[in-house]
């Protein structure tokens, strides 16, 4: 019965809001419930996800068990490809903007692991995220070199290339899986770059923005220019020269600092 009574009462005060001073608010509450009372499926996974994607949710180590269907159905629904087409859409208009005469220091730096490649096959084997992560596993299935390409960052990658823009790419994945990162990358289309720089072993220990940074660095030292920087982890983003504009992709299954 209360949750009838609450119905009624949010339906009155709204249709009344503009007479009692509820005028300021953003937009009126409405019920997302049918006569039960009970949440729409999804809600509350959907503001778990905007917050990841906006950083304020950090250091969380799985999706939330009852999340895992809302994200798979995100992930291999059309969402996750749109929003990535926002991104590289922008990322096109922006470099298209700079009109770059070619055959500079002017790169862009790409992340692989979900922003290059895809791991999307293996995730969808293990909850999206919502298992714990096993390094034994992932990095089994890494060395199948099996990951598909990203079809909206490979649109971006072609553009670039064809106005002149260098790529790097820059990958927590280890010097040891150079090889299977460099056959997957050229056997998927990226058949081309600047650098490929992996994570060596004096960083064990360090985090990814350390990482990262330290490498960023080091372009520009040697005269690069980090004109743009693409990545699904905000890791991939943060920290010292992270290029003169930055392009975050969608990734709500797992979080690396
Ligand atoms: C690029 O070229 C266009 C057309 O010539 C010009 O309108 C624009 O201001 C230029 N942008 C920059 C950043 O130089
Ligand atoms: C990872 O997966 C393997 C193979 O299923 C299993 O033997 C191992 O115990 C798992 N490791 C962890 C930390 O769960
Ligand atoms: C990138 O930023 C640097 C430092 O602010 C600036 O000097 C340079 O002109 C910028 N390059 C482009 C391509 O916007
Ligand atoms: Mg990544």
């Amino acid at each position: 019965m209360l949750p009838v009574l609450f119905f009624l009462a949010t339906f009155v005060v709204a249709s009344q809001g503009s007479e009692i001073g509820l005028s300021h608010q953003i937009h009126l509450l409405r019920p997302q419930s049918g006569s039960k009372g009970e949440r729409i499926p999804g809600v509350s996974c959907l503001s778990w996800r905007l917050a990841v994607e906006t950083h304020n949710i950090i250091g969380w180590t799985t999706v939330p068990k009852e999340c895992e269907g809302y994200v798979g159905h995100y992930m291999l629904g059309q969402q996750y490809r749109e929003d990535s087409k926002v991104v590289a859409n922008e990322a096109i208009a922006y470099a298209q903007s700079l009109n770059i005469t070619g055959g500079g220091k002017d790169v862009w730096v790409f992340d692989v692991d979900e922003t290059t490649l895809s791991n999307l096959p293996y995730y969808a084997e293990h909850g999206f995220g919502a298992e714990p992560y096993n390094s034994t596993l992932f990095n089994a299935w890494v060395l199948e070199g099996k990951a598909p390409a990203l079809p909206e960052t490979q649109r971006l990658y072609k553009e670039l290339l064809s106005l002149g823009i260098k790529v790097v790419f820059l990958t927590g994945r280890p010097e040891s899986q150079r090889e299977v990162t460099e056959t997957d990358l050229k056997h998927v289309g990226f058949h081309t770059w600047e650098k490929l720089i992996l994570k060596a072993s004096s960083y064990i220990g360090k985090t990814a923005v350390v990482y990262k940074s330290t490498e960023r660095t080091k372009l520009e030292k040697s005269g690069y220019k980090i004109i743009g920087n693409i990545g699904d982890q905000w890791s991939d983003l943060l920290g010292n020269h992270p290029g003169n504009r930055t392009f975050k992709l969608p990734d709500p299954m797992y979080y690396i600092s």
